[in-house]
């Protein structure tokens, strides 16, 4: 089913780069791109309530289906007016279909010709069966303004027969998704698989423009175990000369800023990954000087800001070194939400200021400055 509520404008392309500014028009507001969305699995960023979000500069949070249809689950959900009214976070939501957890179980899933076989063994270990038309049920019930097809992600490395067998069976679902979806208030992208292999992404791709209008595009299966080069050798032809241009594309589970950067000159618009709130509960920041463990003796005397180049409300709030070396080593949660809020962030503004350079028409200094910068060292 066609959106009613949902467009893309483009805004400004780089020239050097194949970067664009955009925006994404949503029934819960605009979203500009390029854009990093913080994830909310369970129905919230863990540790940053929704006012500390808005104040990060976050305009659009993902939840996931697999996680919200377990507990509490989509009726339930539906019941408390949707994602929206449950969570109280009014802007713009994505949820992930949960393709990617139920196949980061693999011995505990079995693909049948109608839909996938999992056990729940982040709950209560029973066993499921999704098809893909129950689960766009779950994604209509939840609410969100953009829900992702089901699909296959295949690790790295994998048979190349494997990755076709995953391109071919996402095809399917992206068929089944597009004909069982029919909410009108809410976007449903495809996802485009095929590993490492260019031929088998665009063969993928081909498969989702035959089959419907979609208003977006999920770009899947990377950063499963390969290095950044052989990520980008297919990533980038895929997003800079086959996507199509009037379509936003979403690179799926990234969130390493240095790829964020690259990715952008490559005309990837949307981000989002685990990585700022789970390394913040393990101590680790993003900084202008790399990356910082705060774990580590050496700040325990250190009086001075968590990164003095940082504009976010705690480096701006006076919090010494010293005293998040602290919290994090007495396990204290404060720790962690104050660490969380910097590196989101980090990467709400690193993409802001993309933004404002692919504006400005000047990327490609952008990205040359960013990646001799010592921000991006351990990158
Ligand atoms: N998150 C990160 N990678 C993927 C993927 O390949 N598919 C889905 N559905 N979600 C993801
Ligand atoms: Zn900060």
């Amino acid at each position: 089913m066609e959106p009613e509520w949902f467009t893309y404008d483009i805004v400004a392309e780089d020239p050097a780069t194949h970067a664009r500014a955009g925006v994404l028009h949503t029934p819960h507001g605009d979203v500009p791109t390029p854009i990093f969305m913080p994830v909310g699995t369970k129905g919230t960023v863990k540790g940053v309530l929704v006012p500390q979000l808005k104040e990060l500069g976050a305009k659009i949070v993902l939840a996931n289906t697999y996680h919200l249809a377990m507990r509490p689950g989509a009726d339930l959900v539906a019941e408390m007016g949707g994602l929206h009214g449950f969570t109280r976070w009014d802007g713009p939501i994505l949820t992930d279909s949960g393709g990617f957890q139920v196949f980061s179980h693999e011995e505990f899933c079995k693909l049948s010709a109608d839909g996938v076989r999992f056990r729940a063994v982040d709950y209560d270990g029973r066993w499921f069966t999704w098809t893909p038309e129950e689960n766009m049920d779950i994604a209509q019930k939840l609410g969100a303004d953009i829900v992702m097809q089901l699909d296959q992600c295949v690790g790295y490395p994998a048979p190349r027969s494997k990755v076709e067998r995953a391109v071919d069976l996402s095809a399917m679902w992206a068929e089944r998704c597009w004909k069982a979806h029919t909410r009108t208030d809410q976007a449903l992208f495809g996802i485009v698989q095929g590993g490492m292999d260019l031929t088998l992404r665009r063969r993928s791709l081909q498969h989702l423009l035959d089959v419907g209008d979609f208003p977006g595009f999920g770009i899947g299966g990377y950063s499963v175990g390969e290095d950044h080069e052989t990520m980008f050798e297919s990533l980038a032809p895929l997003a800079s000369q086959y996507m199509p241009r009037e379509k936003p594309r979403y690179l799926m589970g990234v969130g390493n800023p240095t790829t964020l950067v690259r990715g952008v000159s490559y005309g990837i618009d949307m981000f989002d990954c685990v990585l700022p709130t789970r390394t913040a509960r393990m101590g680790t920041a993003f900084s202008s000087e790399g990356k910082l463990n705060l774990r580590h003796a050496r700040f325990a005397h250190d009086a001075g800001l968590l990164d003095p180049a940082c504009t976010c409300p705690v480096c701006q709030g006076g919090y010494t070194r010293a005293y998040l070396h602290h919290l994090v080593r007495q396990k204290e949660m404060v720790g962690s939400i104050l660490l969380s809020m910097h590196n989101l962030y980090f990467l709400l503004d690193l993409m802001r200021r993309a933004r404002e350079s692919i504006i400005a028409g000047t990327y490609g200094e952008f990205v040359s400055r960013w990646m001799d910068s010592p921000a991006a060292k351990d990158w």
